[in-house]
C-alpha cells in the first residue's frame, strides 16, 4: 500500500496529509459466544445502556442453525453517554454462521472514529481505495444514523469512520424505526438534509418520535457515587484505548500512521517484544499495537486478537471502587497489569468479560500538547503495588476529553 503523502487535502479549510482527521474512538465492539453472560457483564455491571436490540440478524438463520446458538440474543446497540452507541455486542456464533466461517479470532466488531464532517467521511472513503484499501462499505447505517465509509486494517479488524451519530437526549428514546428511510447503502450525494429537518419531516409524517427503544434500568440504584445514587459505584465516562494483537506489526503501524493518520506517541518492551502506543488527539495513546508473539507472554485468550478495550470511570476513588465491585460479583480483577500496555496511564486494572476479553479501566490519561512532547517514564511516578487510598495530582489530572451530562 503507498500513500501519498506530501499531496495536501483541504479539510475544512485546513491543508492536511490526507482529507480527514481522526478526532476520537467514538464506538467499540465485540462478538461473543456467551451474550447471555456477557449482557450481564456490559449490561448490568459496566452500566453500558441498551439503546437498541438487533434481532436482524438471527432472524436470517434456519432453524437448524439457530439450534445450535448457544444463546438465541442477537446483539444489543450500547451507551455509556448520549451517542446512541459507543459499545456494540454481537453473537459471534450467529455471526460466524451467517459468513460462513468456521474459526475466527477477529471477536471485535469494529473500531470507529469520528471525524469532523460528512465531507470528510466520502473524501476519505475515496481516497481510501484509491490507496489500495480494502473498503467494506459507505453509507449511512440505522441504528445509528451515522454516516460513514467502513475499512478493514491489514489483519481484518473493521475499522469505521464517521461523521453525526444520533444522540439520545434525557427522555431516552432511540430514533423510531418509522425513521430508519433516512438509511443510505451508498455513498451519499453532498449536500445532504440536516437532521433537526429529518425530526421536523417525521413529526409532518406524524411519527410518534418516543416510539423508539428506551433502556430501563433494572437494579436498585443504592450506591452514592460523590453525591449521585447510582446502581454502580462508577461511572464510565469515556471509551478507548483500543488494544491489539497483530500478526506483523510493521505493516499494522504503516497502516494505522500513515493511512488513518495516528501518530506514534510511545514505544515499550516486554519479554523482548514490541508494543507501540499511537494517538488521534491530546489523549496519549488510543491505539496499542502489540505482536501476536506477545499474546501468550502476556497470558491473555487466545481466542482473540483484541488486547484490551480501554473504559475510562469518572475518577481514581471510583476506579477502587469499580474493582472491589466487580470481584464481589466474579469478575476476575488483576489490579497490577504489565506497564508496557498502560503507559501514560497511571493506575489500572485489568478486567476479564465472559468470553476472555480484557477490559482496561483507568482514570488518567497523560495529555500530549502541541508540541507533541510526550512524559519521560522517569518524570512519571511510580505506581504501587498496594494501591493507595488517594493520590497526588498529576499536572493533567482530569484534563482531556470530559463527559457532558449526568452520570445515570
Ligand atoms: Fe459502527
Amino acid at each position: 500500500m503507498t500513500t501519498t503523502l506530501g499531496t495536501k487535502y483541504d479539510v475544512g479549510g485546513v491543508l492536511l496529509d490526507r482529507p480527514f482527521k481522526i478526532r476520537r474512538l467514538g464506538h467499540f465492539g465485540f462478538n461473543v459466544v456467551n451474550m447471555d453472560e456477557a449482557k450481564r457483564f456490559y449490561i448490568d455491571l459496566l452500566g453500558f445502556k441498551i439503546s437498541d436490540v438487533a434481532g436482524f440478524f438471527t432472524q436470517r438463520l434456519t432453524d437448524e442453525q439457530r439450534a445450535k446458538l448457544k444463546s438465541q440474543e442477537g446483539g444489543f446497540f450500547t451507551r455509556h453517554n448520549t451517542d446512541h452507541h459507543t459499545f456494540v455486542l454481537f453473537n459471534k456464533q450467529a455471526m460466524d454462521m451467517l459468513r460462513g466461517v468456521e474459526y475466527n479470532p477477529v471477536t471485535i466488531n469494529q473500531i470507529t472514529w469520528q471525524v469532523g464532517s460528512l465531507q470528510e467521511v466520502g473524501d476519505a472513503a475515496k481516497w481510501l481505495s484509491e490507496q489500495g484499501a480494502p473498503l467494506q462499505r459507505v453509507g449511512r447505517d440505522m441504528p445509528g444514523s451515522n454516516w460513514h465509509a467502513y475499512v478493514n486494517d491489514p489483519d481484518g479488524h473493521t475499522n469505521e469512520l464517521y461523521y453525526g451519530i444520533e444522540q439520545v437526549g434525557w427522555e431516552g428514546y432511540s430514533k423510531p424505526r418509522s425513521m430508519y428511510n433516512r438509511g443510505f447503502r451508498e455513498a451519499p450525494e453532498l449536500p445532504q438534509i440536516n437532521e433537526f429537518q429529518e425530526v421536523q419531516d417525521a413529526l409532518s409524517e406524524g411519527i410518534d418520535l418516543e416510539s423508539g427503544y428506551r433502556h430501563i434500568e433494572e437494579l436498585e440504584p443504592k450506591y452514592d457515587v460523590q453525591g449521585i445514587k447510582l446502581p454502580r459505584p462508577f461511572k464510565i465516562t469515556r471509551i478507548g484505548p483500543v488494544g491489539l494483537f497483530v500478526d506483523d506489526l510493521e505493516d499494522a503501524v504503516a497502516y494505522y500512521r500513515d493511512t488513518l493518520g495516528f501518530e506514534v506517541t510511545e514505544e515499550m518492551q516486554h519479554e523482548g517484544e514490541r508494543v507501540v502506543h499511537l494517538r488521534a488527539n491530546t489523549e496519549h495513546h488510543a491505539m496499542t499495537l502489540a505482536p501476536m508473539s506477545l499474546r501468550s507472554k502476556l497470558g491473555m485468550s487466545d481466542h482473540t486478537t483484541s488486547a484490551f478495550f480501554g473504559c475510562q470511570v469518572a475518577n481514581y476513588r471510583q476506579l477502587k471502587d469499580a474493582c472491589d465491585f466487580l470481584e464481589e460479583n466474579g469478575v476476575r480483577v488483576d489490579r497490577n497489569p504489565p506497564a508496557a500496555l498502560r503507559p501514560g496511564m497511571d493506575y489500572v486494572a485489568h478486567v476479564w468479560d465472559p468470553d476472555g476479553h480484557c477490559i482496561q479501566l483507568y482514570y488518567y490519561m497523560e495529555q500530549i500538547g502541541w508540541d507533541g512532547r510526550v512524559r519521560q517514564p522517569s518524570e512519571r511516578r511510580p505506581v504501587a503495588f498496594q494501591w493507595p487510598d488517594a493520590v497526588e495530582p498529576l499536572p493533567d489530572a482530569y484534563n482531556g476529553e470530559v463527559f457532558l451530562g449526568p452520570w445515570g
